[in-house]
């Protein structure tokens, strides 16, 4: 893991140095093609991981299923993530709540990239236009802006597996990311499972009976929730009332 832990040390140094988002993603990105280039350091974070199965454990459950956590730094001005993606594994198209750069570790990774055509003011309404496409190998690098700047999917397009390293910045925006189908028009908040067992049970609670289920969205809002949940309160409670 030294490779990583140097790596790591450039990054934070670099991105202390630096104010540009541009500059941060220029530089970080040598510093991914660099580190991505060898797989050598990931299977020595991996062989710890699978012969201390408390450190799977200690991974805390995300939005998608195949992301691992490798490294926070401590003043919050980055995450290393790794994604382990299985043979013809595809994700749905997304937004991000920071600026992220996407470095391939282990074999391909293809990615399309999507513009917002529309403002994004019609709640749940979006209409898009792929721009750009790629297959990237090791050591090759991509990357995305925060919110609707950065709209992608990407894919494992070969039958073996494959690892990207996903580097993140300072975020925007927490406790959700959004998932976009240009086919139906249409664009919907994704959470980590803890938040997505809540709003399932707010929604259930005003299908089965809404005018009890009114009290209890008021009684919920009168204790501490996270900006993203008291959103969907406050809007199941004006669903109620429409
Ligand atoms: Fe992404």
């Amino acid at each position: 893991m030294e490779r990583f832990e140097t790596f790591c040390g450039k990054l934070e140094a670099m991105l202390a140095g630096e104010d540009g988002i541009m500059r941060k993603i220029e530089n970080g990105r040598e510093l991914v093609a660099e580190l991505t280039s060898r797989p050598e350091w990931f299977f020595d974070y991996l062989r710890k991981m699978v012969l201390d199965p408390a450190a799977i454990e200690r991974q805390k459950p995300g939005i998608w299923p195949n992301e691992f956590t490798i490294h926070r730094a401590p003043d919050r001005s980055f995450v290393v993530l790794a994604y382990i993606w299985d043979a013809g594994l595809a994700d749905t198209i997304h937004d991000h709540g920071s600026w992220g750069i996407i470095g391939t570790l282990v074999a391909k990774l293809g990615e399309r990239k999507y513009e917002r055509l529309d403002d994004g003011r019609r709640e749940g309404y979006c209409k898009l236009r792929e721009t750009a496409s790629g297959v990237f190998g090791p050591g090759e690098t991509t990357f995305v802006l925060p919110l609707d700047k950065g709209l992608h999917a990407m894919d494992n397009p070969t039958d073996g597996i494959a690892v990207s390293i996903n580097v993140y910045g300072k975020t925007v925006r927490q406790g959700f990311i959004q998932f976009f189908d240009p086919a139906k028009n249409t664009v919907t908040r994704a959470y980590p499972p803890r938040t997505l067992k809540e709003v399932l049970a707010v929604k259930t609670l005003a299908a089965i009976d809404p005018d009890r289920a009114e009290g209890v969205f008021r009684e919920a809002l009168t204790s501490s929730r996270p900006p993203q949940l008291r959103r969907e309160y406050e809007e199941a409670l004006r669903r109620l009332r429409g």
